[in-house]
């Protein structure tokens, strides 16, 4: 997505933020943009209060002196500003692209509101992947076995040439999902796996989605994604 309709992304976002607001704040780089704007609404004398998802994101809240919660402290969310990965026309979406998948899901759960941010690229008519899966570094031999089994291609993702850490100290196997038809299914046999922490399937949909093309702004809501609305 190019910064300029992250930025129209975030502008249009913050007019969701209101005074008095938990706001749970995902992780990536169109969250990053809307964190930018929220900084500056902070600093224009705007009052929330922000659970992050990361450690990526707590660092740029606090740069930006956003008071933040941990999860421990919220005793809700309000309302969820994030990106995605995908998202089809049933508004089923993959996220995790960032590695924060977990924490980005319990927010998500925990919150009252949720909206998403995604170009025109984001929308697919099929989720293909990849999705994310958190493993325990213990297990990686036994899920890697299942998903054999499956016949579904699995990379074990790396960062500079070693295995990518999640903030909770797992790994993630991205797993592509060509040839899997039912991905909710596929998904809750993966989570039932032992040593399987979270999946980038997020069973909880948004609330809206708003999306730009040409610079517009425009905002989805179940019902338009339902008759293709939206769709590239
Ligand atoms: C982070 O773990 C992800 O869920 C991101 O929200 C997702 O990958 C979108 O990232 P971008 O905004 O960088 O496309």
């Amino acid at each position: 997505m190019y910064e300029q309709d992250k930025r129209v992304l975030a502008e249009a976002a913050i007019k969701h933020v209101k005074n008095g607001m938990i706001l749970g704040l995902g992780t990536g780089s169109t969250t990053r943009s809307f964190i930018d704007v929220l900084g500056k609404w902070v600093e224009a004398g705007g009052q929330v209060q922000g659970v992050a998802t990361s450690a990526e994101t707590a660092e740029q809240a606090k740069r930006l002196n956003i008071p933040l919660l941990s999860l421990e402290e919220a005793t809700h969310i309000d309302l969820v500003i994030d990106g995605i990965d995908q998202i089809d026309t049933q508004f089923r979406v993959l996220k995790g692209g960032g590695g924060a998948l977990f924490r980005e899901k319990v927010a998500a759960l925990m919150s009252r509101e949720v909206l998403y941010l995604a170009d025109a690229s984001k929308f697919v008519h099929h989720l293909s992947g990849p999705l994310p899966v958190e493993i325990d570094a213990f297990a990686r031999p036994y899920v890697e076995r299942f998903l054999q089994d499956k016949h579904v291609d699995v990379t074990l993702r790396e960062q500079d040439g070693e295995p990518f850490v999640t903030n909770g100290g797992h790994l993630i196997l991205d797993v592509d999902l060509k040839r899997v038809q039912d991905v909710p299914h596929f998904a809750r046999e993966l989570k039932s796996l032992t040593g399987v922490l979270e999946t980038g399937y997020f069973e909880r949909q948004p609330d809206h989605v708003l999306t730009v093309e040409q610079g517009q702004v425009r905002q989805l809501a179940h019902p338009d994604l339902r008759d293709g609305g939206g769709l590239v």
